[in-house]
């Protein structure tokens, strides 16, 4: 089988949810670019962190719809489930420091959530159902082990926990009802349309603007840092190809990066100086490390397509030209978010 020969076995009738979000319209406008893709219907509540515009590309297309409306939600889900064959869950509340703010919201949409969308996957006998989750439900890995798919599940922060329990949900249906379930777990994934209050595209908007980087406590923490096509194209392969019944890692699978060294790379980048490096107060309950082993993805033909060092040049260079896309962004109830967030620190950023 030729190395894309992947695409030829996609499901035809696909239901993404979350997909007006940063990966999940990555993985919508990847399929509609396919030679012979498939019919995309999107559902998504349009939380601070969805945004139409993120789908502009594709918003034409006669193969695609938009539906504004709530995951935990079943009058909505039903319909749209019924003339499915696939739901694709990338619908979450995705930010930790936001679940270390106000985690309820997490629990509603990423486990009761994802029970509705199982349920409804249950009720139609769709052939699969895929739950895109995270590399955080490992919790802090100690090197120099590398998370496998058989660990086990030890989340530690709110946002971790709601992923692991929607992943949970995933395979007690598996389990008991056959519900043909896969799950990813994905790296921390960067690049275009990333709402810009995660570390890569945070820094890189405030270095735009000469604005000082929050780093967190002594900037030692480390991640797998993915961009984001290739998550996308990661997650479509495992779709096509994937084992019901297991889980895949998709991580960048090199050595991970420390917080002090993307912030370093993002000033070099934009032609600002390290004196806008700000440390502050540490994120509680910080894990220090994720790491992990892509064997399973390698043996499905996937492999990341940029090094770090592209994939974050590339970005960069995104984001110089789109400061009509994020501008408007970090406006009113971001900035809200913002000093909240970094309340404790003098001179974080945020406008007075
Ligand atoms: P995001 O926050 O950019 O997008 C989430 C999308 O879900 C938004 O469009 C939002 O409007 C929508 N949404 C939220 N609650 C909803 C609800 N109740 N009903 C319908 N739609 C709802 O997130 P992202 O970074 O694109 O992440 C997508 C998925 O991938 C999430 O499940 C996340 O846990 C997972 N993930 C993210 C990363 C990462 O680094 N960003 C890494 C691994 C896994
Ligand atoms: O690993 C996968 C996860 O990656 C996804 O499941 C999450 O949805 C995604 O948000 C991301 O979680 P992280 O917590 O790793 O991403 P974040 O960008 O928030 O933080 C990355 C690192 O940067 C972490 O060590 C904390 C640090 N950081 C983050 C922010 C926002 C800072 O030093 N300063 C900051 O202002």
């Amino acid at each position: 089988m030729a190395a894309d020969d992947w695409a030829s076995l996609l499901p035809r009738r696909l239901l993404v949810t979350g997909g007006a979000g940063f990966i999940g319209s990555a993985f919508v406008r990847l399929l509609l670019e396919l030679p012979a893709p498939p019919r995309v219907t999107v559902l998504d509540a349009l939380t601070y962190a969805g945004n139409r515009a993120n789908l502009e590309p594709v918003a034409d297309r006669p193969d695609y719809r938009f539906v504004h409306g709530n995951i935990c939600d079943e009058a909505t889900v039903e319909p749209l489930a019924a003339e499915a064959d696939c739901i694709v869950n990338f619908a979450a509340e995705s930010h930790v420091d936001r679940s270390i703010l106000d985690p309820g919201a997490f629990i509603q949409t990423d486990v009761y959530g994802t029970f509705v969308l199982l349920e409804a996957a249950r009720r139609h006998q769709h052939p699969r159902f895929l739950q895109v989750s995270t590399d955080e439900v490992y919790g802090d890995v100690p090197a120099p082990h590398r998370s496998q798919e058989g660990d086990p599940p030890r989340p530690r922060s709110p946002y971790a926990a709601s992923k692991a329990g929607g992943e949970m949900q995933c395979w007690a249906y598996h389990e008991t009802f056959g519900v043909p379930v896969l799950v990813t777990r994905g790296s921390n994934t960067y690049g275009p349309y990333q709402f810009p209050e995660k570390i890569i595209p945070l820094f890189v908007t405030n270095a735009l603007d000469r604005r000082p980087l929050p780093l967190y406590g002594s900037g030692t923490a480390v991640r797998d840092y993915l961009y984001v096509d290739d998550h996308a194209r990661g997650i479509a392969m495992v779709l096509a190809r994937g084992r019901v019944g297991s889980a895949y890692n998709i991580g960048q699978g090199d050595e991970p990066i420390d917080g002090l060294s993307i912030a370093r790379t993002v000033l070099r980048l934009t032609g600002g100086g390290d004196d806008l490096i700000h440390h502050v107060q540490d994120r509680p309950g910080h894990d220090r490390r994720y790491a992990l082993d892509i064997t399973r993805m390698r043996a499905l033909g996937w492999h990341p397509s940029r090094d770090f060092g592209a994939g974050v040049a590339e970005t960069v260079r995104w984001y110089e030209q789109r400061r009509d896309w994020w501008e408007p962004i970090k406006s009113g109830a971001f900035w809200d978010f913002y000093r909240r967030n970094y309340r404790p620190l003098a001179g974080a950023g945020a406008p007075p």
